[in-house]
């Protein structure tokens, strides 16, 4: 089975079962500022776990391109991924353990034909006051499966999310292929990392809502959230070795070895960097990210960055970032027609971040080699010298932090990191950004931003048209996009209105206080909002002076004045009746 035909396939046997097939969401997370990329399924769905109703009912099926950035530096191995596909099913408030537990071995052994003795399942051990989910191993035995192989695990092993700091989680069971090899000790199960073992899916019982201060409570409505790695049951059900060996990466792979002159087989790491890389670059662009100094840009940045120095690591030092995204274009997008639409954008993008790197990657490199040798007999490189390289040569931290490694040396991220906030707090741009722990925090960035689209939306309603609501929202660390129905093109004028009325707040310095209340006395009290069922009876809404009253989960900055100026950037359209601005916030001469 291929790719596309496993995707189709387990579409299709959830929708022969009353499951409606959604498309995969963009990578970019709608309105949750507190994670950079969509890292589950169940993401784009939270709102719907919560409670709100989905408009395509309450069994659906999909297949989501997913970025998890917490591994980066281990990509290389045989297994870590930064961009994944995981195909998923859910149960918003419909069926629950049971059947979510039939249909999964249904498709282990109709779909993916996977002998139920080379099956292995976990349940949760019970903890914190939860108890123990003896209803889910009965419910694996009645399938056939023996006692060795249901294994019980604690909240480490078996629970899951939120996928954020806060949202819904739950008990898991999680579904393993046991290759067949003797255990390697008396404690070997589906918790060892000796590799007899790999995760294929994992089905979460979801019933619960963590909230800011880390508690639990049963949510509105029990949910089944499950999640499958589509590169690895690829690489089960074919028979391969690693997931770089399926249909997924090979024709990259190839392309890699044809554009060096290298063999795979001599550099697998390298290779494997590259390909890795390459595709998440190529679909974060797709959802048009751009390279930047910090959030997702930035990531997408030290993607691209690293590819070009394991490339030139093979020995070529030409531009060759394209003709990969050429491959990953033509070969993704029947599932994911975006790349194909995107296409041209893609390709210059990433064409114009990997000439800019290239420029100074043979001199920074050389240079890196000139500090080893100023550095002395110190194991650690100090900042300056880090700084350095960051500033005259685009290497990300994390690069410089690799090529010391590679000598056996640590870099002073600490020292670094105090150069690099000073530089920032003198340069003009730097004022509104932050820099932690080698990683651009976007915290503080998109909640001024989620604080500013509440006033562009009462600026929106109290000057040009009372009935303006809501179509979307998207945040990113550089700038806020807002949807509304409105048809036609708003005017210069009109702009300029908007803008000087939420710099006339922002001037003001209004608080932002937040009130808890019921959902009856938000409505009768005129706060707006387009989410209010999926916080259950007790909503919170942000109240700005008199200007705005919002239901809404936040986080919002405490006064206005925090968001020092507003500035429109682009108006267009959306779609039909319905218009679109981005806006940034900082300050501005
Ligand atoms: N949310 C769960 C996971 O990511 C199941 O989809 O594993």
């Amino acid at each position: 089975m291929d790719a596309q035909e496993l995707r189709e396939a387990y579409v299709n046997f959830f929708k022969e079962r009353g499951h409606a097939y959604i498309r995969s969401a963009s990578l970019i997370p709608e309105n949750d500022p507190t994670v950079l990329f969509t890292t589950a399924g169940m993401h784009p769905l939270v709102p719907y776990l919560l409670g709100e109703k989905h408009p395509e009912g309450t069994r659906l099926v999909d297949f989501q391109k997913c970025v998890r950035t917490g591994d980066i530096d281990e990509v290389g191995d045989a297994s870590h991924l930064t961009f994944f596909e995981m195909l998923g099913n859910w149960s918003l408030g419909d069926y629950f353990k049971k059947e979510s537990i039939q249909y999964s071995f249904d498709l282990l052994q109709t779909v993916l034909k996977i002998p139920v003795d080379h099956l292995a399942v976990t349940a949760f051990a019970g903890e914190d006051g939860i108890p123990k989910d003896t209803e889910t191993a009965e419910l694996w035995k009645s399938h056939g499966l023996k006692d060795d192989q249901i294994f019980f695990y604690g909240r480490k092993d078996n629970w899951w999310g939120p996928a954020g700091q806060t949202g819904p989680c739950g008990p898991d069971t999680e579904i393993f292929f046991d290759d067949g090899r003797p255990k390697c000790c008396d404690a070997c199960g589906p918790s060892c990392h000796c590799g007899k073992y790999t995760e294929i899916w994992n089905n979460v019982f979801m019933q619960y809502f963590k909230d800011a201060d880390g508690k639990f409570s049963p949510l509105k409505q029990k949910n089944v959230d499950t999640g499958m790695g589509l590169e690895r049951v690829l690489r089960i059900i074919n028979g391969k070795e690693t997931v770089y060996d399926t249909e997924l990466f090979q024709p990259i792979i190839r392309k890699v070895e044809e554009i060096s002159g290298k063999k795979y087989a001599d550099d697998m790491r390298s290779f494997r960097i590259i390909a890795d890389h390459l595709r998440a670059a190529t679909f974060l662009l797709g959802d048009g990210v751009v390279p930047a100094k910090m959030g997702q840009g930035y990531i997408l940045r030290r993607l691209v960055r690293r590819a070009s120095r394991y490339m030139s690591k093979l020995g070529f030092d030409g531009v060759y970032m394209q003709q990969i995204a050429e491959i990953i274009v033509r070969d993704y997008s029947a599932a994911y027609p975006e790349l194909k639409q995107n296409e041209k954008e893609i390709y210059e993008k990433l064409t114009a971040e990997e000439e800019k790197f290239h420029k100074t990657l043979a001199k920074g490199l050389r240079r890196f080699d000139e500090m080893l040798a100023e550095n002395g007999d110190s194991k650690v490189l100090n900042g300056e010298l880090v700084f350095k390289l960051y500033d005259t040569f685009g290497f990300p931290v994390e690069l410089t932090q690799e090529l010391a490694q590679e000598k056996g040396l640590t870099v002073d991220i600490n020292d670094f990191n105090n150069r690099f906030k000073e530089h920032q707090e003198k340069s003009r741009a730097g004022s509104d950004q932050i820099f932690k722990g080698g990683l651009a925090d976007h915290t503080v960035e998109t909640t001024k931003l989620h604080t500013a689209t509440h006033l562009l939306n009462a600026a929106l309603r109290n000057l040009i048209d009372p009935d303006i609501r809501q179509k979307g929202s998207n945040i990113t660390a550089e700038r806020l996009r807002f949807d509304f129905n409105f048809d036609r093109k708003l005017t210069p004028e009109e702009l300029k209105a908007i803008e000087k009325y939420v710099n006339d707040a922002i001037k003001a310095d209004i608080p932002v206080v937040c009130k808890e209340m019921s959902l009856e006395d938000a409505k009768k009290s005129g706060a707006i909002g387009v989410f209010d069922s999926k916080y259950g009876q007790t909503v919170k809404a942000y109240i700005i002076g008199d200007i705005s009253a919002e239901l809404c989960g936040g986080p919002h900055v405490t006064h206005t004045g925090e968001l020092q100026g507003f500035k429109i950037k682009k108006e267009e359209s959306s779609a039909a009746g319905v218009r679109r601005i981005k806006a940034v916030v900082g300050k501005f001469d």
